[in-house]
């Protein structure tokens, strides 16, 4: 484990990012479950593992993505109680793009309750729509480690190749126009309710996601620090 990525403090709740398709909710998830040492948990990238497998769960859940619809919570739930039962799951752990519906938020509350987890802390990635299509179709992703690159404000240092680990950087399928309408009309009239949800619950804290990736981390990072004991 690189240096800075070595644990500071212990979780010990669920963090949850919401925040419309291309607002940034990967990259500083990645980020912030390293600080913490606990597992990043993305549902999307859940999905898309099963779809590249082959599994039953991957075959229904293809041409839903495809479409930039959700994917029906019938499905999700279940695969989401597996993960967070991993005993890894234990001091906590972030989750991004899910929940995603007020069921999933409630049926996840009861979980995190049974299994004796405090409130989660909800950071809201707030992001006005026009900065969201050149985020999303400038996104490249490396295929091997899942670094996320942007053609415009992050590219790698060769063209098409991860930094990282050499891997290659690929465009993913709902990244094209017509499928990111689909999507942002999704998150609105899907997800957002969660926005109040979580407010009512005095869970939600509001990150400015227009801000550059270090900006944004800073904030998120304090914000997390308050909650958890951290330094
Ligand atoms: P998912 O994979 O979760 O996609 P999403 O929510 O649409 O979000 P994205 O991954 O597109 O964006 P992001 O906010 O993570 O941004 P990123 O950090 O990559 O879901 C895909 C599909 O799976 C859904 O449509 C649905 O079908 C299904 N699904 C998943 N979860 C589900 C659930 N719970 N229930 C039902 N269905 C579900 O950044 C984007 C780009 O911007 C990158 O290029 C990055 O480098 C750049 N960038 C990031 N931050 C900054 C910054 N501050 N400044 C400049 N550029 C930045």
């Amino acid at each position: 484990m690189a240096l800075e990525q070595r644990p500071v403090a212990k979780l010990d709740r669920a963090v949850i990012f919401l925040g419309p398709p291309g607002s940034g909710k990967g990259t500083q998830a990645k980020v912030l479950a390293g600080k913490y040492g606990v597992p990043h948990l993305s549902t999307g990238d859940m999905l898309r593992e099963h779809i590249v497998k082959g599994t039953p769960l991957g075959l229904k859940a293809k041409p839903i993505m495809g479409r930039g619809e959700l994917v029906p919570d019938s499905l999700v739930l279940g695969m989401v109680a597996e993960r967070i039962e991993q005993p890894d799951c234990s001091h906590g752990f972030v989750f991004d793009g899910f929940p995603r519906t007020v069921a999933q938020a409630k049926y996840l509350g009861e979980m995190l309750k049974r299994q004796g987890f405090k409130q989660p802390f909800v950071i809201h990635m707030v992001i006005g729509k026009a900065l969201l299509l050149r985020r999303l179709t400038g996104r490249r992703t490396c295929k091997v480690g899942g670094e996320i690159y942007n053609i415009y404000d992050r590219p790698p240092k060769v063209e098409g190749i991860c930094d990282n680990d050499s891997g290659e950087l690929i465009q993913r399928p709902d990244d094209r126009e017509e499928v990111i309408t689909q999507r942002l009309h999704a998150y609105e009239k899907q997800t957002a309710p969660l926005v109040s949800y979580y407010r009512r619950l005095g869970a939600l804290h509001e990150v400015d996601a227009s801000k550059s990736v270090q900006e944004v981390q800073q904030e998120i990072e304090q914000a997390v620090a308050s909650i958890s004991g951290a330094r």
